[in-house]
């Protein structure tokens, strides 16, 4: 479904992204794990078209998508979660939901929220939706809070949750389990494996928790120095001799198995 070739990209004199080349088949959850400073996020964020990539493409479908921005991609399905912005934790969980679908037409969240007013009247499908969202996410309970006063495993689940009301079908999460209880880790973890299995999403993820990445991901991918130098199921690259000599020179991130 998203193809990877080639992908290069370096900050000053540092190879953040070299060469890395893989396939995020549809229907997949795939993992990408690294020690830290590895190249995840660069590349996440060259797919979701946050930057331009030196060389490489990605494809989506078949279709070049490379140096797409964000709005252009979600209107093809492709999405990297949404962080909370800062100006929407004084709005409520639900309200949160709501200005997703405003958004879709790929301004700014800014105009989306002097838009809300309207969604709020006029759309009564998607109060039915975001309704749909917070059973599904088992946050019903906390629709009326304060986004900002949500604890970090919740605003998680909304971030999934924002994800659910727009029209995708390729997510890609950049640490959905960090700073995250191990209850609401079950949640999320178990919200994701529903997106797949009940809605066909795509999803491909970064993660440090392994039992996460083990439980979920098939294939996963492992990235170190910005190289790709892994690729297979969990089992196998636990056991692959690059991958844990990686993770010890890595230090700071320590062994496989641990969480960071
Ligand atoms: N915007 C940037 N400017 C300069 N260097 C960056 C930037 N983003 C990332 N890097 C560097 O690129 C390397 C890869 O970082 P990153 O993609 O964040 O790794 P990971 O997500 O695997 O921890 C690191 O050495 C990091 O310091
Ligand atoms: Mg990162």
């Amino acid at each position: 479904m998203i193809k990877i070739e080639h992908v290069s990209k370096a900050f000053g004199g540092i190879q953040a992204v070299d060469d890395v080349s893989f396939e995020v088949a549809e229907g997949s959850i795939t993992g990408l794990i690294g020690p830290n400073g590895a190249g995840k996020s660069t590349l996440f964020n060259i797919v979701a078209g946050l930057i331009r990539p030196d060389s490489g493409r990605i494809s989506l479908e078949g279709r070049d998508i490379t140096g797409r921005r964000p709005h252009q991609l979600f209107h093809q399905g492709l999405v990297r979660t949404f962080q909370i912005p800062h100006e929407f934790s004084r709005m409520t969980v639900r309200e949160n939901l709501m200005v997703v679908p405003a958004g879709q037409a790929g301004e700014n969240l800014f105009k989306a929220w002097f838009r809300w007013g309207q969604v709020r009247e006029q759309d009564s499908k998607v109060l039915e939706r975001v309704d749909e969202v917070l059973d599904f996410l088992e946050i019903s309970h906390v629709a009326d809070e304060l986004a900002g006063n949500l604890s970090g495993g919740q605003k998680k689940l909304l971030d999934l949750g924002r994800t659910m009301m727009t029209d995708a079908r390729a997510v890609l999460l950049d640490e959905p389990g960090a700073g995250v209880n191990r209850t609401l880790l079950g949640k999320i973890s178990e919200a994701i494996q529903r997106l797949n299995t009940e809605r066909g999403y795509t999803f491909c993820l970064i993660e440090h928790d392994m039992d996460l990445i083990s439980k979920l991901c098939d294939p996963v991918h492992v990235m170190a120095n910005g190289a790709l130098i892994a690729s297979g199921p969990m089992s196998e690259i636990r056991q692959n001799e690059q991958v844990r000599e990686a993770y010890l020179g890595g230090g700071a991130s320590g062994r496989m198995g641990e969480q960071r």
